[in-house]
């Protein structure tokens, strides 16, 4: 179901005691000041986990992995399968990050077992794409995200694809503070939603929450926000900031 989703991609970052005063920050300052509705997700590492679920018990605040092992277990030294994920009380998984598919090599169709897998254990998946800056300045972006998003998602049949979060998060956007314009990341977000409509329809299209992610800021949130296509964000810097978390949050439109 389209819902605005405000995700907190911690990356590598949480040592148990910044876990905890992040995540209860952020609980307590969710439940004083966010009434708009907006779900609010918060992935640390694998091992912090454990810690925001029990912070969180009982409030709005979702818990999500960054990343999920295709297999359903086995030995695969130093991974976290779906469901161990959701047999701690995860909801989302963040699939298919940039950074995973730049530095672990994961490639669309290592990714679309991820989804399956994920849903095979009722974990939503966050699905990530976006191009390069060298691929934007040669015009290929349009084609690179078309290929990320079927390869990686349209495998799915209609009630599973609307089962999933997509998430455009421009490589040349992250963690560099040159933030897409609001009309550039637009453009995307609609292009997306008419490949989904173009195979499934538009109720399906329109069904589904697509991310912004890259730079996103409390100055630069709620402009990106108003967009037609854009529904919520994926957030790795400001996200390790609770003040900055929750005005990002509330930066939805009520
Ligand atoms: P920044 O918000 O730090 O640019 O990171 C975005 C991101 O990669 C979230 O997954």
């Amino acid at each position: 179901m389209r819902k605005y989703i405000v995700a907190g991609n911690w990356k590598m970052n949480g040592t148990l005691e910044e876990t905890q005063i992040l995540a209860s920050e952020v609980v307590n300052m969710y439940n004083d000041e966010v009434n708009n509705g907006v779900v609010a997700v918060l992935c640390p590492p694998f091992i912090g986990i454990a810690e925001v679920l029990r912070l969180t018990r009982g409030s709005e605040v979702k818990a999500g992995a960054q990343n999920c092992h295709q297999e359903l277990s086995g030995a695969f030294t130093g991974e976290v399968s779906a469901p161990i994920l959701a047999s701690f009380g995860v909801n989302y998984v963040i699939i298919g990050h940039s950074e995973r598919r730049e530095y672990f090599g994961e490639e669309n169709a290592l990714l679309a077992k991820k989804v399956d897998q994920a849903q095979a254990n009722q974990l939503i998946p966050i699905y990530c794409c976006g191009e390069t800056l060298s691929q934007r300045e040669g015009g290929a972006h349009f084609q690179v995200i078309e290929q990320q998003v079927k390869e990686g998602l349209f495998h799915l049949n209609a009630e599973k694809l609307q089962q999933t979060v997509i998430a455009y998060e421009p490589v040349w956007a992250i963690g560099t503070g040159k933030t897409a314009s609001a009309e550039q990341a637009q453009e995307i977000h609609a292009f997306i939603r008419s490949l989904i409509a173009i195979t499934y329809g538009s109720d399906v299209a329109d069904s589904i929450s697509i991310l912004y992610g890259g730079s996103v800021k409390p100055t630069n949130a709620a402009e990106l926000f108003a967009m037609a296509d854009i529904d919520g964000g994926l957030i790795g810097g400001a996200a390790l900031k609770s003040r900055d978390f929750i005005d990002i949050c509330k930066a939805v439109p009520a």
